[in-house]
């Protein structure tokens, strides 16, 4: 029976069943994870049902701000980053959480060793993965966060959360429109998150001219996006450290679990789990 759920719009494409769903078969829980596609309209109607019927909502683009206010209860780091991606339901109440930054930090972990107490981001791109990832950085102990971003509002809006919940974090904006700008930022980080939506489709551009990564030939570029994105190859073709988004699925993925079961998920598998092509039928249920 399904009793956990990815929740988005669009949601066909989600890797989270196969992820997920190995994680509870190795745990001998069966397969009970499956997708439901949810409109903006219809997500009020959707956490009334999953109160009664549901244990866990995994949750995705565009709903992860939206739903803050269905919930009974948010998890404070949650509402500090105010982004959502877990809920937890239990006697009828759902409680939010948000593992994205933790996600973000143990790829990071996993893929360059690096980890963010003492280090230097920059972030290209200030929407939704951003939000819901930097402010956990700042909290973990960076020691600085630049962020980049076409929209200039969106950076001093997600650079004044830093500077009030991780005072600590030295925090600077930049316009992805100024190269030079862009360039300052690069120079003076030692790990790049592309964080923008460019690169979810073969066609899209890098964000801003890979050749300004040569201001740094020791930075390390991780892409939020788990496809090899033409930032990616640029990176590699400049031999520098690089990585995609998929570590970051797997370790959010494994927080959302390990809240939901209280129990250590098999990586392997979810790995496995989340290499499976989802079959999909236009943007049906499962
Ligand atoms: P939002 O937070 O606006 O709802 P998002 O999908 O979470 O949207 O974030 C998309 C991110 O990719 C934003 O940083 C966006 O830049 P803007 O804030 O300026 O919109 C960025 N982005 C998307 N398309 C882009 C493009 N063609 N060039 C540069 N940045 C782009």
């Amino acid at each position: 029976m399904i009793k956990f759920v990815v929740i988005g719009d669009p949601v066909a494409h989600s890797r989270s069943p196969g992820m997920q769903n190995m994680a509870f078969e190795r745990a001998g829980l069966g397969r009970p994870y499956g997708r439901r596609h949810v409109t903006r309209d219809g997500l009020a109607a959707f956490v009334a049902e999953a109160k009664k019927s549901l244990a866990g909502v995994n949750i995705t683009v565009p709903h992860k701000e939206a739903v803050i206010p269905f919930l009974d209860a948010i998890d404070p780091a949650a509402a500090r980053c105010g982004s959502v991606n877990t809920l937890d339901i239990r006697d009828g109440k759902v409680r939010g959480f948000s593992t994205d930054g933790y996600g973000l930090e143990y790829a990071l972990k996993e893929n360059f060793d690096i980890s963010p107490a003492g280090t230097d981001f920059c972030f290209i791109g200030c929407g939704g993965a951003c939000r819901a990832t930097a402010l956990h950085l700042a909290e973990s102990g960076a020691r600085s966060i630049h962020l980049v971003n076409r929209t200039l509002a969106k950076a001093e809006a997600a650079a004044g959360n830093i500077a009030r919940f991780a005072p600590g974090c030295r925090v600077s904006v930049h316009s992805l429109n100024d190269g030079r700008s862009v360039e300052e930022a690069i120079a003076g980080s030692g790990v790049l998150i592309q964080a923008t939506s460019l690169g979810l489709s073969e066609e899209d551009p890098p964000p801003f001219d890979p050749e300004l990564l040569r201001a740094n030939p020791g930075i390390a570029v991780f892409d939020t996006i788990y496809k090899k994105t033409r930032l990616l190859r640029a990176a590699e073709a400049l031999h520098l450290r690089c990585a995609g988004g998929k570590s970051m699925l797997i370790h959010q993925g494994a927080a959302s679990f390990r809240i939901w079961t209280g129990r250590e998920p098999d990586l392997e598998a979810m790995r496995s789990g989340f290499d499976i092509t989802p079959v999909t039928d236009g943007d049906g249920e499962e």
